[in-house]
């Protein structure tokens, strides 16, 4: 069946969040905002990310075997816009925001983030023109306690439809 603009009305009123996922290799970055995110288990405890085929994060994340996963607060709308292009590669910091390498994966963690967790990959699979990732959470950090996550709906942003 193809997509129509019944499925889209539909589709747009699900309920998402906006995330910020880094990985890395040695010497390679990628970091992008996403929304199609969520847990799927409790034990272990699992989530899944669908990445579009094609990405660098995608590509980043099977790579590397790991990622981290950043919730964004309300008001950190201009750091989830600079993700939604390919991340500018500086000393210790990506497209301007500053990381530190995760200890469990080294995967980048930005510090003005409220929130995020380190996860290793255990599945991937194809799901159209995404790839739905599974993965297990290694170790996760709250930086700023007093916190809303910033949702999808409180942006002028669609992904989905
Ligand atoms: C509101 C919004 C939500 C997005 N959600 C996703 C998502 O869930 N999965 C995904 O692969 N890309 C998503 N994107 C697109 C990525 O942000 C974008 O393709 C990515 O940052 C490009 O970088 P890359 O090709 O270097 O990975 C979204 C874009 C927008 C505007």
């Amino acid at each position: 069946m193809q997509p129509n603009e019944v499925h889209k009305q539909v589709l747009r009123r699900f309920t998402y969040g906006l995330y910020i996922v880094a990985a890395a290799t040695e010497s390679q970055y990628a970091a992008a905002t996403v929304t199609w995110l969520s847990q799927v288990s409790f034990d272990p405890p699992l989530i899944m990310l669908a990445l579009r085929n094609g990405s660098r994060i995608l590509d980043m994340c099977q790579k590397a075997g790991a990622c981290a996963v950043h919730v964004l607060a309300k008001g950190q709308e201009q750091i989830a816009s600079s993700f939604f292009k390919p991340a500018r590669v500086e000393k210790d910091a990506l497209s301007g925001f500053r990381f530190h390498p995760g200890s469990e994966t080294g995967a980048p963690i930005f510090s003005e983030l409220p929130a995020w967790c380190e996860v290793k990959v255990t599945k991937a699979h194809p799901a159209g023109d995404h790839t739905l990732v599974v993965a297990e959470i290694v170790d996760a950090g709250v930086t700023h306690q007093e916190i809303s996550p910033l949702a999808l709906r409180d942006t002028p942003w669609h992904y989905g439809g």
